[in-house]
């Protein structure tokens, strides 16, 4: 895709985050409808009316793109691109009137087997937050450029680490949050991936590790840390779709690594 269609679709990508994000202000103090829940999870009527909103509005404009989301599939799976979207992320902060929540599309295309993200937008309506970046190209929040931070050792760093879902990942996760804690200046446990990387890419914090997250959670933050110079550094794992992800300011995963595995 050439750069001015590309242009075209962060345009589309960015109406369609700023259209839910309206949606979410709206409906944040409101009594709001769950669909289904699990221990770890909620899934709302919100999550389904928004992803449908942002299919309607990327669907009329780029109809032969099919779109991959947290609320379902629609379009040809083996299409040349594809939206990724999580149309809220956040769920359960934002059923609790936690103000930190987002809405994350990204633009993937085929390359041989697999899929690169081209464009990514994460837009937080509660502090009026848009990043946005297009491959190879500087990333941008609320149009100024951005740069991860340049802190090299981790007793200066905020980490941010994430849980996911399941029994499976916190057993995982914990040994190494435990190792981790003393090492660093400070954890943050924030409940939307999507913003973690944001603030990654931001110089917020400097690294943001996660095991058993899915792609639309991290395919338009990932590319915005990739533009704003860190490193994005993801394995997919046995379930596809589903990642472990390790992303930084490009100078912290060797010192992370040695923490040990997740
Ligand atoms: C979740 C959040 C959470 C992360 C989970 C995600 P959701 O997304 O981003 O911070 O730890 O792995 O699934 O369910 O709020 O869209
Ligand atoms: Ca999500």
């Amino acid at each position: 895709m050439k750069l001015s269609e590309q242009k075209k679709a962060l345009k589309a990508s960015v109406e369609a985050a700023q259209a839910v994000g309206k949606l979410m202000r709206q409906n944040l103090r409101a009594q709001k409808k769950i669909d289904s829940q699990s221990q770890h999870d909620i899934k709302l009527q919100l999550d389904v009316r928004s992803q449908k909103l942002i299919e309607k509005q990327l669907t009329t404009k780029f109809p032969e793109i099919s779109v991959l989301g947290e609320e379902g599939d629609s379009g040809d799976n083996q299409s040349n691109y594809r939206w990724v979207v999580d149309p809220i992320d956040g769920t359960v902060n934002f059923t609790y009137t936690i103000p930190h929540a987002c809405v994350s599309i990204a633009l993937q295309e085929k390359k041989g087997t697999r899929y690169e993200t081209t464009v990514g937008v994460v837009y937080d309506p509660f502090c009026d937050e848009l990043w946005t970046a297009i491959r190879g190209q500087p990333a941008f929040l609320n149009g100024k450029k951005i740069e991860v931070s340049k802190r090299k050792n981790l007793d200066q760093c905020i980490v941010s680490i994430g849980f996911a879902k399941s029994k499976e990942t916190m057993e995982k996760t914990l040994p190494y949050f435990n190792k981790m804690l003393p090492q660093i200046r400070k954890v943050r446990m924030m409940g939307a991936a999507a913003l973690a990387l944001t603030y990654v890419a931001s110089g917020r914090f400097d690294a943001y590790i996660e095991s058993g997250i899915q792609l639309w959670d991290i395919a338009a933050g990932g590319l915005i840390v990739e533009c704003a110079g860190g490193e994005f550094w993801n394995q997919e794992l046995d379930v596809p779709n589903k990642f472990k992800i390790l992303a930084n300011n490009g100078l912290l995963r060797g010192q992370l690594e040695k923490i040990g595995k997740l």
